[in-house]
């Protein structure tokens, strides 16, 4: 994947039912010269999605949500990357502050990590203060700690991809400012680069918490913002697809 041609992720949560997805990929378009567009919809529509993306000729690629670090086993409720890899999935996100929340650790974030890195896929690692770290100016050294965990003792990184995601703009309609993300992304590339060297420099730097069509465009414009994670816009094609354009 190359840091110069734009990411744009749909991250659809626990959203969207099968009807309202393949209606949405009828009208999506994305041409895969201008941006890689991703989108990740709950464990259930993965197939069904795949099928259709193929079909239809989107120029769409397939993530999930997550996924469990074992090939196999005795995991009640979980899914393996062997399995996202089956029914054509590429990117896998990590480590979002949601899974965090709900109690998904470190370890196991970074136990994920290299499972997809050895797969082949790319996994988009989620990382972000929440809002009392913010008010208390902990921003940087949130992110430095939570990158550290996430990408030490890992042999090769360059499939990775990060999503810089504060928890006080996700869902919220409060993004940061392009100004302010593009100084964490510089702090995020730096940490990167202190673990793994000038590698960090090829590493995509993802901005996701309330991006939507009127953002995107001020966002695409500075140089670490490689790309964005989206939410609540990414479940309407008409505000996706302006999202998209944005970084075309
Ligand atoms: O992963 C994307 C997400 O957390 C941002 O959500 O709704 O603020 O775009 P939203």
């Amino acid at each position: 994947l190359q840091r110069q041609k734009p990411l744009v992720v749909a991250n659809w949560k626990m959203n969207m039912s099968l009807e309202k997805a393949l209606h949405f990929l009828n009208s999506v378009q994305s041409d895969p010269q201008d941006s890689t567009v991703v989108i990740c919809p709950p464990y259930p529509l993965l197939y069904p999605v795949n099928i259709a993306m193929k079909k239809l000729q989107t120029g769409v690629q397939l993530g999930a949500q997550n996924v469990h670090w074992e090939d196999h086993g005795a995991h009640t409720g979980e899914v393996s990357v062997g399995m996202l890899q089956e029914v054509g999935c590429n990117f896998v996100l990590i480590g979002h502050s949601e899974r965090r929340m709900a109690g998904e650790s470190e370890e196991a974030i970074q136990h994920k990590v290299k499972q997809v890195l050895q797969s082949g896929m790319y996994p988009i690692v989620c990382v972000g203060e929440n809002s009392e770290e913010f008010k208390q100016g902990l921003t940087s050294q949130i992110v430095k700690q939570q990158i550290e965990a996430a990408l030490k003792n890992l042999p090769n990184i360059s499939n990775i991809i990060i999503a810089y995601e504060p928890v006080w703009a996700i869902g919220t309609g409060q993004s940061a400012t392009p100004y302010q993300a593009e100084g964490v992304h510089q702090t995020i590339r730096q940490s990167i680069h202190d673990l793994h060297g000038s590698i960090a420099h090829r590493i995509p730097i993802l901005y996701g918490g309330s991006v939507h069509a009127e953002n995107a465009r001020s966002l695409a414009a500075y140089e670490n913002i490689d790309g964005v994670l989206v939410g609540g816009a990414s479940l309407e094609v008409k505000s996706f697809q302006s999202i998209i354009r944005s970084f075309n």
